[in-house]
């Protein structure tokens, strides 16, 4: 590959860009905090993995063994047998999510999706895609899903086959739905667990809640069907990707036989990224799951920091339990597009990712937002959640209450350590 000089000079001023902004990211889930140096080399292949890891396939170029490692990661994480499940490395949280859709039209073809205001926006593009009936159900302050409202909407469409469409961490707000509540509602409702579908949205926090101490519902155990996580996010890597899982027996409804490649095919697309799947068994192998406790605690430790130093100069800041995003009344245009921050109506918020290993930028970014809004006079926005944080009760907890459900959250090392899981033995086989 030969450049022109100015090419040469234009992906040379590329590059100084992405230097400067390489950890820019306070609005946005993305950790910037990776080394895949190890893996450059296979840049040089065009690894493959169109089709199923589990069968033979004729394109030989693929890396099905590092992918299958993933995928039973990801299975005892989310507490499902690795033979009662399947699931393949994605481009992201989107395609995990439209292929958790796409399983659950197939089981109910003529079914209706339930998805909450604050779900991520491509679920809107998803349902038109797949052209499923869909009804957007209220959130409650927190970003939580309106459970009222959902079984209101259930029973006003008669419908015996729902689809409940739940997130694992909103993008706004960092909410979680309730899927205990979720299933315990529509058996009070007469639908019994087989009629229904649920799949969980776990972009972000579908890797924060195995490694905390009292994490809400999320996995199969707690009754999902499905569930997608994105590897961009708490994972990092340098282009997109994420997995998802779901029950064997649904997935086996939408396998296909493909004559072209010799192979079994049920992922939604054709060619699939074979590099991605590589980083990511590279980035969970080289954590131990101390060391994944340790970085999602930072990350929460911080987001507190974080709602700790806004509520002493006056300002409603707060955050779900369990989440690293800080919601907090949105600053003036010149401040929020400085630091890139997502904003949405009166409120925005930053998301403490892993690359932060300070409060550095974080303070700096605080810094401005609470000059911008004492200078506004408007510092104050209702809280959510129902009761301010409570500290003291003992030295060891922090006590939350939000939506009715009292929750507690460790502080600083004082945490258990996380559940057995997939990545014990992961790390055995080391990069
Ligand atoms: C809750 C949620 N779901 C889905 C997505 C989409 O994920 P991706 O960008 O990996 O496709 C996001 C992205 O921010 C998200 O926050």
């Amino acid at each position: 590959m030969t450049f022109s000089p100015a090419n040469h000079k234009r992906l040379e001023a590329f590059w100084q860009y992405c230097l400067t902004h390489q950890y820019f990211n306070v609005g946005y889930p993305e950790s910037a905090d990776f080394d895949y140096s190890l893996l450059h080399r296979f840049m040089r292949f065009s690894i493959n993995n169109c089709g199923d890891w589990n069968e033979p396939s004729n394109y030989l170029l693929n890396s099905f063994d590092f992918e299958r490692e993933v995928m039973r990661f990801f299975a005892e994480l989310f507490h499902i047998p690795f033979e009662d499940s399947w699931g393949y490395v994605t481009n992201g949280g989107t395609e995990g999510n439209m292929f958790g859709c796409y399983l659950a039209r197939e089981l109910f073809p003529d079914a209706t999706l339930y998805y909450s205001k604050d779900t991520h926006y491509s679920v809107a593009k998803i349902v038109r895609l797949l052209r499923i009936k869909a009804q957007v159900v209220e959130s409650q302050a927190n970003g939580e899903m309106d459970y009222d409202d959902l079984v209101a909407r259930i029973a006003a469409d008669g419908e015996r086959h729902p689809i409940i469409f739940a997130n694992i961490g909103t993008t706004l707000r960092g909410a979680t739905d309730n899927i205990a509540v979720i299933q315990q509602r529509l058996a009070q409702a007469g639908i019994r667990r087989e009629d229904y579908y649920l799949h969980a949205d776990a972009a972000l926090s579908g890797m924060i809640l195995p490694f905390v101490d009292a994490p809400e519902p999320y996995s199969f155990a707690d009754g999902i069907d499905s569930i997608c996580v994105s590897g961009h996010k708490m994972i990092g890597s340098p282009m997109p990707c994420g997995i998802v899982v779901a029950r064997r027996g649904n997935v086996e409804r939408i396998s296909v036989e493909i004559d072209y490649i010799s192979a079994r095919d049920q992922t939604i697309s054709g060619s699939r990224n074979g590099h991605t799947p590589l980083m990511m068994w590279a980035a969970l192998c080289s954590r131990s799951l101390e060391d994944w406790r340790a970085r999602i605690q930072r990350c929460l430790d911080l987001a507190q920091h974080a709602v700790d130093r806004l509520r002493a100069a006056g300002i409603e800041a707060w955050r779900n339990p369990n989440s690293i995003t800080v919601v907090f009344p949105c600053p003036s245009a010149s401040v929020w597009k400085r630091h890139c921050l997502a904003t949405s109506g009166d409120t925005a918020h930053l998301i403490t990712t892993a690359h932060h290993q300070d409060s550095t930028q974080i303070d700096a970014l605080l810094d401005e937002v609470i000059a911008d809004l004492k200078f506004r006079g408007k510092p104050v926005t209702r809280n959510p959640l129902q009761a301010p944080l409570v500290e003291g009760l003992g030295s060891r907890t922090r006590v939350y209450s939000t939506a009715g459900q009292p929750r507690t959250e460790p502080l600083p090392g004082h945490a258990r350590p996380a559940r057995d899981s997939g990545l014990a033995r992961l790390k055995d086989s080391d990069i």
